[in-house]
């Protein structure tokens, strides 16, 4: 007999990351990962550079430097950072340490799509609350919240919707849980957002033992090819995290690249500009175009092309322009779009109009 997997693993649809080639195109405009239009600091680029002698050493595993940078960025206390390979990685940690068999893992209709995954991979049962117009709805979380309930994620602001909710309603869906549940508020697009009622969550994880703020290095700061993301626990949480992790899990070249990326915050005050700018640009340019799109804060826009997006993706696709399917988070009539430079911007309005003509 050959060795079979676990029956519940194979009921797993593997994610599918943003597309990157397209044959035949002469010029590609990636947009399909929400990366940041303009890569990444020179000082990254030096300190990755600097390591290319060092590759056999192993990296510190308590990623102390490291910590130390991200807890004077943030104003943090570097005890409860943990980083990962990746916040996906520490989703996973965090849904391996603390669900399991028949359990239940809480998440957004539309949210991120490794919250069901994580979930299934430890044979808990993944349950989506209803969205109000594409928004997190913190009351229909609450009413799907049973005494199996271990987990409930909130990815603030929310990928693939580009939404968020307020720190006042964050804060009442706190009050309103259990404090036998663990709330993770997954601020992966923080940095982008410019609202003055939002909050990324770090003073929750302060005042509250229940919660968990995740943050990356893959959005703003351009760095998604090294894998490195953290976490903000309130102190038996990290000790958990710290003993479930690899412990090398944060990789020698990620971690001084990270530690370049905080030191370059021109940089990052560059990317929130241009972003504001492309998000105005681009979403006044479907406007004209006649896409319905949904109001966003993030990297990234959520459109919608109706019943033949398919169509629109593979003609965007054929002209070098990639752009990401949303069927696999349940909305089959919208594509997302990631910003890009401005160049990029403007060759995807155009091509869009050349779609519709
Ligand atoms: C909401 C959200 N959380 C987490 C991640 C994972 O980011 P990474 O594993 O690259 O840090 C993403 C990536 O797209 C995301 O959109």
């Amino acid at each position: 007999m050959s060795i079979q997997p676990r029956p519940d693993i194979m009921q797993i649809m593997p994610y599918i990351g943003g597309e990157a080639k397209a044959d035949g195109a002469t010029r590609l405009v990636r947009l399909a990962s929400n990366e940041n239009a303009h890569g990444f600091s020179n000082l990254v680029a030096k300190a990755y550079q600097d390591l290319a002698t060092e590759l056999h050493r192993y990296p510190d595993g308590s990623a102390i430097e490291l910590r130390t940078a991200i807890a004077k960025q943030y104003d943090l206390n570097v005890d409860k950072i943990v980083c990962g390979a990746g916040s996906e990685e520490i989703i996973s940690m965090l849904i391996r340490s603390y669900a399991g068999q028949g359990d239940e893992i809480l998440y957004s209709k539309h949210g991120f799509l490794m919250y069901p995954i994580g979930a299934k991979i430890v044979g808990a049962t993944p349950v989506a609350a209803e969205e109000d117009n594409l928004r997190t709805d913190i009351n229909a979380l609450l009413d799907q919240v049973t005494d199996k309930t271990k987990i409930l994620f909130v990815a603030n602001p929310n990928n693939p919707t580009g939404s968020y909710i307020t720190d006042k309603e964050m804060r009442e869906l706190r009050d309103n849980l259990r404090d036998d549940v663990l709330l993770v508020i997954d601020s992966a697009y923080a940095e982008y957002v410019t609202k003055p009622d939002y909050a990324c969550g770090k003073d929750m994880v302060d005042e509250y033992d229940n919660v968990v703020m995740l943050r990356t290095f893959s959005k703003i700061y351009g760095l998604a090819g090294l894998r490195l993301g953290w976490s903000y626990c309130p102190p038996d949480i990290a000790d958990v995290l710290n003993r479930v992790r690899g412990p090398f899990n944060a990789n020698l070249v990620a971690q001084a690249a990270g530690i370049a990326a905080l030191q370059d915050q021109e940089f990052i005050k560059k990317s929130i500009k241009h972003n504001a700018e492309s998000l105005e640009l681009v979403a006044s340019g479907l406007d004209v175009l006649g896409i319905e799109n949904y109001p966003s804060v993030c990297n990234f826009i959520l459109a919608k092309f109706g019943e033949n997006s398919e169509d629109a993706r593979l003609f965007l696709k054929s002209k070098g322009v990639l752009i990401r399917q949303m069927g696999v988070y349940d909305l089959h009539d919208c594509l997302r779009i990631s910003l890009g430079t401005t160049e990029e911007n403007q060759i995807l309005l155009e091509t869009i109009k050349e779609y519709k003509s």
